[in-house]
């Protein structure tokens, strides 16, 4: 059991396929990914291809995780660039899941770490990400070392009369500089990696 991690994997239609049901059940299942259920593929697939779009044009990078036994697509995570030069030393997460048939078993542990491994070896400053309020997802967040931020009260409606905060979650990062793998980008030298 566990899982087999690739990163940025050749966006293919297949891919796209595979990513679109992943984010369909995630959803029909009470995940917060950005929408609601039921929600069909139709739906959900221009979304994954725009996201994906980031990937195959760049700067984005995409972390997919395979479960080991079955061979399935299990867990999915996109590191999303803020596309400005002055945040470019950190990356926003987005669309962090795990299948809800693999979902308890410490997979989106597994994926978070894999994430902070990658964030750490690339020098990045740290990893933001938001999340729905409600679900208890800060806990999980938390158990991988994140910390809350930043809460806009009642910024996500979900029904009426249910209005969900908006929480921000950051991990500050040390980067190792002997273990960076990508081009050292000067400015990341000059900063407090706290
Ligand atoms: C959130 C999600 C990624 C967690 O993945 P998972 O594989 O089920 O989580 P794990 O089994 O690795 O759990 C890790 C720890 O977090 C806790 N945890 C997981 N989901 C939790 C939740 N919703 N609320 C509170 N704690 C949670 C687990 O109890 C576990 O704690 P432990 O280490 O003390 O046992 C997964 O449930 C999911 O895809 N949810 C739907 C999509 C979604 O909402 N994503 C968040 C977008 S911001």
């Amino acid at each position: 059991m566990g899982l087999s991690f690739v990163l940025d994997p050749e966006v293919t239609p297949d891919l796209g396929a595979r990513i679109t049901t992943l984010w369909t059940d995630v959803s029909n299942a009470g995940g917060a990914v950005g929408f609601l259920p039921p929600v069909s593929t139709e739906r959900v697939r221009p979304v994954a291809e725009q996201q994906l779009r980031g990937v195959a044009d760049g700067p984005d990078r995409l972390l997919t995780g395979y479960d080991r036994e079955s061979g399935r697509l299990a867990a999915v995570l996109f590191f999303e660039s803020q596309r400005f030069e002055l945040m470019e030393h950190w990356r926003l997460l987005k669309r962090v899941m795990v299948h809800p048939d693999f979902q308890g078993r410490g997979y989106g542990a597994d994926l978070l770490a894999e994430a902070e491994r990658l964030a750490r070896a690339w020098g990045l400053a740290g990893l933001r990400l938001t999340l729905r309020g409600g679900l208890g997802l800060e806990t999980f967040y938390a158990r991988s070392g994140y910390k809350e931020v930043g809460r806009v009260p009642g910024a996500i409606r979900v029904a009426d009369g249910d209005d969900r905060d908006d929480v921000t979650m950051w991990l500050g990062l040390h980067w190792p500089g002997s273990t960076r793998t990508d081009p050292a980008r000067p400015v990341l030298a000059r900063l407090d990696p706290h």
